[in-house]
């Protein structure tokens, strides 16, 4: 299974449009790298692709790989897009999408009936929304689904639909064994999640914050720690942060994903990027490709 690291940055990118924090500073200084927003594809063959999450960024991602280049007249390698939640920082690409027939979208069934691309982008060329079964097989590899929270998107509201409103997915190739877990969006370690990472070639997991209370001190505005802890997202820091969750073993690598700009990780001389290495993770910037 080819694996390509599209994004890798949590909403808004590094640098974020309207942001002036040190991390995304550096990157205007031309001191650090770029990231895009998180989204990856994924494929058993390297003929036909499909994405993880569609970000706002989808165009320029699309765009960036030889493997992802339609063949002549116009015929894309991209087959279908699994949605791991419907934030708009992992659906607003799918509008962009707009031009693909055909096109298979899977996602949480309360994602599916809300995310405004369903009704808008996806009337274009009657895309299909198959419902998202536990187990299923995806061009010649295989999903598991792991519901992970009810956290809703804010313009669903207090919608009354039935969760999960975000899961993660585990893929596996059963030709070469190598297998990926997809954990962008993560409230709290979920019960059953070591068993659902088990074994796993490679976890890919969310990477958005550092400290409980990151955003209040580098961005204006209401973002306080409480708002913060509302995006639902585990600090990797703290007695029960995911850095202390994050099992050493030999067979499995774990990656962040998902890294908001605000993360004083992603400045590679921090004693935060430190303390990351030290639990046996790993910060891999965009374009990384995996051979799983
Ligand atoms: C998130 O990851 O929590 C969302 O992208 C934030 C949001 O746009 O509400
Ligand atoms: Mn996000
Ligand atoms: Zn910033």
């Amino acid at each position: 299974m080819r694996v390509l690291l599209l994004g890798t940055a949590a909403g808004g990118g590094v640098p974020q449009w309207n942001c002036a924090c040190a991390n995304c500073e550096a990157v205007r200084a031309g001191t650090a790298p770029a990231r895009t927003q998180d989204c990856l594809a994924v494929s058993a063959d390297g003929r036909t692709w499909y994405l993880l999450n569609a970000s706002p960024d989808i165009r320029t991602q699309l765009t960036s790989y030889a493997a992802l280049a339609p063949l002549p007249p116009r015929e894309s390698p991209l087959r279908g897009v699994l949605l791991t939640d419907g934030e708009l920082d992992h659906t607003l690409g799918l509008f962009q999408l707009k031009e693909a027939a055909g096109l298979r979208v899977w996602a949480p069934a309360a994602v599916a009936a809300t995310v405004p691309a369903r009704e808008i982008a996806g009337r274009y060329h009657g895309w299909e929304w198959p419902r998202l079964e536990e187990r299923f097989e995806l061009g010649g590899l295989v999903v598991t689904v792991f519901p992970v929270s009810g956290k809703r998107p804010k313009y669903a509201g207090d919608s009354a639909l039935d969760g999960p409103w975000v899961v993660a997915y585990r893929i596996e190739d059963p030709a070469t064994g190598g297998s990926l877990v997809y954990a962008p969006c993560v409230a709290q370690w979920p019960e059953g999640f070591d068993d659902f990472c088990a074994g796993a070639s490679c976890v890919l997991l969310d990477g958005s914050f550092f400290a409980p209370d990151e955003m209040a001190g580098a961005t204006a505005g209401d973002v306080g720690s409480g708002a913060q802890l509302a995006m639902g997202h585990l600090p990797m820091a703290g007695e029960h942060g995911s850095l202390a969750r994050i099992r050493r073993s030999r067979d499995t690598r774990w990656l962040y994903t998902h890294v908001n700009n605000t993360n004083p990780v992603l400045s590679p001389a921090s004693p935060e990027h430190a303390a990351l290495l030290e639990a046996g993770a790993e910060l891999p910037p965009d374009a990384t490709e995996l051979l799983l």
